[in-house]
């Protein structure tokens, strides 16, 4: 088993990583001094086949689960759903030392942690993520929230879980396209802390394709380690943090103006990606060589690396970036690459160049890349 401290102060806690965990749910949960009552939250695609292996390992430790369920998908981020959910916890009783474990994707992390964070004035929770983009991202740093018609996550709050529980085995069904959704975060990764995280995926890309448990097991732990390393310098989001958005700034907007749910979101960001590292080759001094590394490598784990885009749409989507809530005083700030492996942020980028980027055909590989 993999286990990656994130060192917190008194809200440190860690990430396990191994097959097969989710069966020592109840035995990790036992080791944090918490109440006997407890809730699984879970989505039905993650209740069906994991609930009740959860719901097991938890009462052979002694613990008194009640599973509740919320539909799949985006919509379950919703303030109506996190009513339900308080509802289901008053009507089993949880108390202040009860606690919550957040079983599914991002999209349950997210909720049960809102959830968690706000009932009773907030009880403990444990991501038990099962999806490659939680295990790697949304399960670690304590964001939890909830979207608003007016837009995604306008809600929310800090709560760090005591324990992340990422059990391999529930990669086994993830469906393909959420499988390499998930990469396009691991890959950011790699460029924007760890050149030789980035080495790795280049030579490991089809076992990773293939969902070799050793190879996934170093890249989500390595991918854990530096997000719970940034995260702990930044918790709040006041600087450092923002490397984490890496390829963000445009992939939301393509997000936002195709409808979300057209591109999933690991998607509209390797898009997103490369669109940045084009715009790092030519104002942060980002080796040509390395700009065609990262194409190459989205490109390999059956991401998308452009977008086409009327001229039409192109407005629209530097609308939408200017919209964007990390906008400060109305001027897009991007974090670029110099190199693999090292980012800055804060960085004000000229429309045109942003446009350049986009359009793909402006764009020739310098021939001195090969
Ligand atoms: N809090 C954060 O820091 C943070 C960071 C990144 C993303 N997020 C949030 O995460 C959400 C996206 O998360 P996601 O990509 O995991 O999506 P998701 O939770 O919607 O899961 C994707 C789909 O896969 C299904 N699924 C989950 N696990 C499965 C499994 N093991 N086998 C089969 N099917 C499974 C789900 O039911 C769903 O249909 C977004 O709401 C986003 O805002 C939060
Ligand atoms: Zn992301």
């Amino acid at each position: 088993m993999r286990n990656v401290p994130v060192p917190l102060g008194e809200r440190s806690y860690a990430i396990k990583i191994a097959p097969g965990l989710l069966a020592q749910l109840g035995a990790e949960c036992a080791t944090l001094r918490l109440g006997s009552r407890c809730a699984i939250i879970s989505d039905r695609n993650v209740a069906k086949p994991y609930a009740r292996a959860a719901e097991k390992s938890l009462r052979a430790a002694g613990f008194d689960p009640v599973l509740i369920t919320v539909p799949a998908g985006e919509t379950a981020k919703s303030l109506r759903v996190v009513g339900a959910c308080y509802d289901q916890l008053a009507a089993h009783r949880l108390e202040r030392k009860s606690f919550i474990v957040a079983l599914g994707g991002g999209v349950v992390g997210d909720l049960a942690g809102f959830v968690a964070a706000t009932y009773l004035r907030g009880i403990p929770f444990v991501q038990a993520p099962t999806t490659l983009l939680a295990q790697v991202d949304s399960s670690v740093g304590g964001k939890v929230g909830v979207n608003l018609k007016a837009g995604k996550n306008l809600v929310g709050a800090f709560h760090q879980p005591r324990l992340v529980l990422c059990d391999l085995n529930t990669l086994a069904t993830l469906p393909p396209r959420e499988f390499r959704a998930g990469i396009a975060e691991i890959i950011k990764y790699g460029i924007i802390y760890d050149a030789e995280l980035f080495r790795r995926l280049e030579h490991d890309m089809e076992k990773l394709l293939a969902r070799d448990v050793e190879t996934l097991a170093a890249v989500i732990a390595r991918s854990c380690e530096i997000k719970a390393d940034v995260v702990g310098q930044d918790e709040t989001e006041s600087g450092l943090r923002a490397i984490l958005n890496f390829g963000h700034t445009i992939g939301h907007a393509i997000e936002n103006i195709s409808g979300y749910g057209k591109y999933l979101h690991g998607e509209a960001i390797a898009i997103g990606q490369v669109a940045a590292a084009k715009i790092s080759a030519e104002l942060t001094g980002l080796p040509a060589n390395d700009m065609v590394r990262i194409t190459e490598l989205f490109r390999r784990a059956g991401l998308p690396t452009h977008i086409n885009l009327s001229a039409a749409q192109r407005k629209r989507l530097f609308a939408a970036m200017k919209l964007d809530k990390k906008v400060a005083a109305g001027e897009i700030k991007f974090v670029l690459a110099r190199r693999l492996g090292e980012v800055i942020w804060g960085q004000s980028v000229p429309d045109a160049v942003i446009e350049r980027a986009l359009v793909h055909s402006a764009f020739r590989i310098p021939r001195s890349a090969f």
